[in-house]
C-alpha cells in the first residue's frame, strides 16, 4: 500500500510503515514494528528528498513518490548512512539520475563503502551550511554520534521543521502521521533511546543544547510519528531527563535461577528493598524482552545481578545481560551481585570483568554455597540497607 501524507504545504511524508518487523540488527526486539520515514520537500525551484527507506521497502517509497507526481528530485539529503534510511538510495538515484546526495563528508565515505555510490553523486556540506530550494532553506546541523559518527540533522527554516533521522525517534508502526497517543509514543521513544542512543548520552546532551535555540514547530524523525503542536517539547524534555546525570531511587534486578537457591535470595532481597521504599524492577532472564531491561536501566541508580554458578562462572544468560548493560553504558551509580554455587565460583570476578564501561561502585556481593541460610538472609538485609544509604547520599548530592 502506498501513502500520501502532508506535514505542511509542499512537505510530504513518503516513507514506509513496517508493521511486521520484530527484530532490528537481529538483536533488538520491535514489539510494535517500526517505520522508515522519508520526506519530500518541494521548493519553487528545487525538490529535496530527506532520507530514504530500508531496502526491503524501496517499492513503497518509489510508489509514494510516483503517486505524488514528484517530478524531478534535485537533492537526496542523507542525514544518516545506516541502511534502514539509505538502503533505497541506489534505486532512487537510478530513477532520478540528476539527483545529488547531500550529506556530511563522513557520511559520503560510508555511503560509498556501504552502497557503492559513485563519488560524483555527492555534495558534502559543512556544519551550519544551507541549501536553497527557492522559497525554502535547508540548514544542516552536524550531530555526530546520534548514533553513528556521520549523522546530521536538517532544519527547514521557513517551516520550522527539524528532520532528525534516528535522533528523537521511536520504533512504532502507526498510521498516525503525527503523535496522537502521547503515552504510547513516550514508551516507544524511551525504548528506542535505551536500545540505540543511551551509549551516547553525553554527546546527545551536547546535541540537545545545540538545537535549543531553534524555533521548532515540528520534529520529524525517520522512525515513528512526527511531533507537532506541543509534542516537540514532550520528546525534548524526555531526552533532557534521560540524558541528565540524575538517577532514580530504583534497583534493577536481572536474574536467573537453576535449582531455586538464587531465586529464593532474589525474592527475599526484592522484598527487602520494597519494604525500604525502593522501586524494584525485576527481570527473569529465562524469557525476557531485552528492550524492557534496557528501558529500566535508563533511570536506575543501582543494578543487582542474580546468577547461579555454571562451570565456575555466571550463567550464560546472565553473561549476555551483563555484556548488553556494559555496551549500553547506563548512568548507574552502584552494582552488586547475588547468587549461589555448589562447589566453587569465580562468578564475581568474571562478571565484574565483563562490565568495565559501567562507572559504578561495587557493593559487597552476596554469593553463597547451596541454599540460603538465616545468615545469608541477614547479609541480603545488610546489602538492602547499604543501597538505601547510598541512594540517600546520591539524592543529597543531586540536591
Ligand atoms: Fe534508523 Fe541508525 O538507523
Amino acid at each position: 500500500m502506498s501513502l500520501r501524507r502532508e506535514l505542511k504545504p509542499n512537505i510530504y511524508a513518503v516513507g514506509a510503515i513496517d508493521w511486521d518487523r520484530r527484530l532490528f540488527d537481529e538483536l533488538i526486539p520491535l514489539p510494535d514494528g517500526t517505520s522508515y520515514n522519508a520526506y519530500l520537500v518541494k521548493g519553487i525551484e528545487k525538490t529535496a528528498l530527506i532520507d530514504t527507506v530500508d531496502p526491503t521497502m524501496t517499492d513503497v517509497l518509489v510508489k509514494n513518490l510516483e503517486k505524488l507526481g514528484t517530478g524531478d528530485i534535485d537533492y537526496v539529503i542523507a542525514n544518516h548512512a545506516e541502511q534502514d534510511h539509505s538502503g533505497a538510495l541506489p534505486k532512487i538515484l537510478d530513477l532520478y539520475p540528476s539527483a545529488k546526495v547531500v550529506c556530511t563528508p563522513k557520511c559520503k565515505d560510508l555511503l560509498m563503502d556501504l552502497l557503492l555510490i559513485p563519488e560524483d553523486k555527492f555534495i558534502t556540506v559543512a556544519d551550519g551550511e544551507t541549501l536553497s530550494l527557492g522559497d525554502k532553506t535547508l540548514e544542516f546541523i552536524h550531530a555526530p554520534w546520534v548514533h553513528w559518527p556521520e549523522t546530521m540533522l536538517t532544519y527547514l527554516r521557513e517551516d520550522k521543521i527539524l528532520f532528525t533521522c534516528d535522533f528523537l525517534g521511536s520504533h512504532l508502526a502507526t498510521s498516525d502521521l503525527f503523535v496522537t497517543d502521547e503515552a504510547t509514543v513516550y514508551e516507544a521513544a524511551k525504548r528506542y533511546y535505551a536500545e540505540i542512543m543511551m551509549p551516547f548520552r553525553i554527546t546527545i546532551r551536547k546535541n540537545l543544547a545545540r538545537i535549543s535555540d531553534l524555533e521548532i514547530d515540528m520534529i520529524a524523525p525517520s522512525h515513528g510519528p512526527v511531533y507537532n503542536y506541543n509534542t516537540p517539547d514532550i520528546i525534548l524534555n524526555a531526552y533532557r531527563d534521560w540524558t541528565s546525570d540524575d538517577v532514580k531511587n530504583e534497583v534493577v534486578i536481572p536474574y536467573i535461577s537453576m535449582h531455586g537457591s538464587t531465586k529464593k535470595m532474589i525474592d527475599y532481597f526484592a522484598e527487602a528493598l520494597i519494604e525500604r521504599g525502593i522501586t524494584v524492577k525485576k527481570f527473569n532472564l529465562s524469557g525476557i524482552d531485552i528492550g524492557k531491561l534496557a528501558m529500566a536501566l535508563v533511570d536506575a541508580a543501582t543494578v543487582v545481578i542474580g546468577s547461579p554458578t555454571v562451570l565456575v562462572g555466571p550463567h550464560p544468560k546472565v553473561v549476555y545481560a551483563a555484556c548488553l548493560a556494559n555496551a549500553l553504558r547506563p548512568k548507574l551509580r552502584f552494582a552488586s551481585i547475588i547468587g549461589s554455587y555448589g562447589w566453587g565460583s569465580r562468578m564475581v570476578e568474571q562478571l565484574s570483568g565483563m562490565m568495565p564501561n559501567l562507572k559504578v561502585e561495587l557493593l559487597d556481593p552476596v554469593v553463597i554455597k547451596g541454599v540460603p541460610s538465616e545468615a545469608d538472609f541477614k547479609a541480603l538485609d545488610r546489602l538492602a540497607d547499604e543501597i538505601v544509604n547510598k541512594h540517600k547520599e546520591q539524592s543529597d548530592k543531586n540536591g
